[in-house]
């Protein structure tokens, strides 16, 4: 018997956590299974997608946008044509969203991963038969944290320290600042970035941190705001007049002593200057992610007219 494919919700929660245990060797996608599925990202909510045999379900899905946020299917209910019906019906909700690309997994503010494992090469195969082309590259960075000695509350102390001889405070945000925070953030550098970091501040401990200075924030750095519970680091900034005194750092330093405390490593998403986080941590391992996407098979005169 076929499957079905029908709305996910949220007493699926469990089932679902399940599917993709079972279903994603690469990425922790379980521990992080109702942001992926049901979180909203700075653009909406997602479609959550249910295939079930005999009311078992057996795969998830979620789109939000022209991504694919997450797609899985238990490896018991493989080569039935269950992920294809998935695809198909992200795909539909994209295409009736009038985008005319889309892409797996790199939603920017809620994303599982960067982009596709280079290293899940069967997925990655699935997806060309189906018409999807390598169109970009992303790196994460794996910092060990057991018995790290670059990151330590004696090290945190130490670069606070030489931050406050330079008239810096290093500190945990408070929430009655957020929203300023958040503004500030908005202005200096866009994006994703508000949403992350009220993510972030918004578990407990608060995760993101800032560097003050007269009253002002010169710059922030966060834990948890993407893929919450897996102890990522980022986003984090600083302003362009307080660059080169050693709030990054001390920043970075304070955020991985939070997630020491509770895993064994982090990863540093998406990430801008590789030389500073080699500097401030040591030897990094690394994760490649390729970024996959796909044209509208629709032809132009078919195309509703946003699309055109
Ligand atoms: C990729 C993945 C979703 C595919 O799921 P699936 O249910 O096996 O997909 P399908 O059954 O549609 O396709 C698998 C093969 O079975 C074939 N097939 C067999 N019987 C079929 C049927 N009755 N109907 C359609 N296709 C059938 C398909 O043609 C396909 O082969 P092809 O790629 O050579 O064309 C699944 O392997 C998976 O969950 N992978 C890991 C998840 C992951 O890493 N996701 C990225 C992070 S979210």
């Amino acid at each position: 018997m076929g499957a079905t494919i029908d709305a996910l919700t949220a007493d699926d929660l469990p089932a679902a956590r399940a599917v993709l245990a079972d279903a994603c060797r690469f990425d922790r996608a379980a521990d992080v299974a109702e942001e992926k599925l049901f979180g909203a990202s700075p653009r909406g909510q997602p479609l959550a997608l249910a295939a079930r045999v005999d009311g078992a379900l057996v795969g998830v899905a979620a789109a939000s946008c022209d991504r694919v946020r997450v797609l899985a299917v238990a490896p018991a209910a493989r080569g039935r044509g269950v992920g294809s019906a998935l695809l198909t019906a992200c795909e539909q909700h994209v295409w009736a969203g009038a985008h005319r690309r889309v892409r797996v997994l790199d939603e920017p503010g809620n994303y599982l991963a960067p982009g596709i494992d280079v290293d899940n090469v069967d997925t990655i195969a699935w997806l060309g038969r189906r018409g999807y082309v390598r169109r970009d590259e992303h790196e994460n960075l794996v910092v060990d944290l057991r018995d790290n000695p670059r990151v330590s509350a004696a090290r945190a102390a130490e670069l606070a320290d030489a931050c406050a001889a330079r008239g810096y405070a290093i500190r945990r945000a408070q929430l009655d600042e957020l929203d300023a925070i958040s503004a500030h953030v908005s202005i200096g550098f866009g994006g994703a970035w508000p949403f992350e970091i009220e993510r972030a501040a918004t578990r407990t401990p608060c995760g993101l941190f800032v560097a003050e200075r007269d009253g002002r924030v010169a710059a922030f750095a966060a834990h948890d705001g993407n893929n919450r519970g897996l102890g990522w680091f980022g986003p984090a900034g600083t302003w362009p007049e307080h660059r080169g005194q050693g709030l990054g750092e001390a920043l970075l330093i304070a955020c991985l002593v939070d997630v020491a405390a509770v895993h064994a490593r982090s990863e540093i998403a998406w990430i801008g200057p590789r030389e500073f986080y080699t500097r401030a941590l040591g030897p990094l391992g690394t994760r490649k992610f390729a970024v996959l996407t796909r044209e509208t098979p629709h032809r132009r005169a078919t195309l509703p007219p946003a699309m055109r």
